[in-house]
């Protein structure tokens, strides 16, 4: 018997790896997190299986329903949004997995800010302009930001930034940022990156208008001069005079045994 962790993806129900789809198929129950794993994913659940929504459920709840399916030696599959590497909640369920030696597996699962990326058709390591990008959020009732982790240390870099669970607090994240950033970097808010309802929005920090992010709540703001940058330098890797071990070049070339 093994819990399988299985990032769901982003809402889009094609966008889950074979693997994760495989083993939703073989799992007589599946617990899976509410609001943001999108219902068309349970379709891929065997015939009777046992589906159980884990959102208005306690740890402890969840425990006991994984516990149960150990006792009858029934396989799990466990379905959280996106990514389980972020934010998903496991490292705590697995941690009670471990004490009651309850096996496990993860799969990852196309993650948001991917998505969110990808309908905004954007490159967010752009050479020359970003090269790092952090995943982050500003502080929630339930999570305080470790000392250390605020918008302004991040911003001092530079990077591009990926504000996760922050849409409802706009007009402060404009407010932090401005000072690094300059009033007009670009800034784009995804909501439900790949559901069907995707929206975009496109700003700069100046510009963005914070009433934007009242009512729906899933949504990726992405800050950053990559987002709108244009004039920045291509890729050293494809330039014609580069020599690489796939791609000797010149007389005299690095890696002359390349394939
Ligand atoms: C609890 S976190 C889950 C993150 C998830 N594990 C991942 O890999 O992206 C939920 C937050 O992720 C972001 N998010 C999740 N799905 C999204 C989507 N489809 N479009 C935009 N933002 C999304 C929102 O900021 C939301 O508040």
């Amino acid at each position: 018997m093994t819990v399988h962790f299985i990032g769901a993806g982003p809402g889009a129900a094609d966008l889950i790896t074979l693997r994760g789809r495989d083993l939703i198929a073989s799992c007589p129950v599946c617990l899976y997190a509410g609001s943001l794993v999108p219902e068309a994913l349970l379709s891929h659940c065997p015939p009777g299986a046992k589906i159980v929504n884990t959102a208005s459920l306690s740890l402890d709840a969840i425990i006991d329903e994984i516990a149960a399916a150990h006792a009858a030696g029934q396989d799990v599959a466990r379905l959280h949004s996106g990514d389980l590497s972020i934010w998903s909640a496991m490292g705590e369920q697995l941690r009670r997995l471990r004490a009651l030696n309850i096996p496990y597996d993860v799969t990852p699962g196309v993650p948001a800010f991917a998505a969110a990326a990808a309908a905004l058709g954007a490159e967010l390591t752009l050479p020359g302009v970003a090269q790092s990008l952090v995943l982050t959020r500003t502080s929630g009732r339930a999570s305080a930001m470790p000392e250390g982790e605020t918008l302004e240390n991040f911003a001092r870099t530079g990077a591009t930034l990926a504000i996760h669970l922050s849409v409802h607090v706009l007009s402060e994240v404009q407010e932090r940022l401005v000072p690094h950033y300059g009033q007009d970097c670009p800034v784009a808010v995804v909501f439900r990156a790949s559901w069907p309802d995707q929206r975009l929005y496109r700003a700069t920090l100046a510009t963005l208008d914070p009433a934007i992010g009242e009512g729906e709540r899933t949504a990726l703001i992405l800050v950053g001069p990559a987002l709108g940058a244009e004039d920045f330098d291509e890729s050293r890797l494809y330039a014609g005079d580069y020599d690489r071990r796939y791609r000797p070049v010149g007389t005299n070339p690095r890696f002359p045994e390349a394939p």
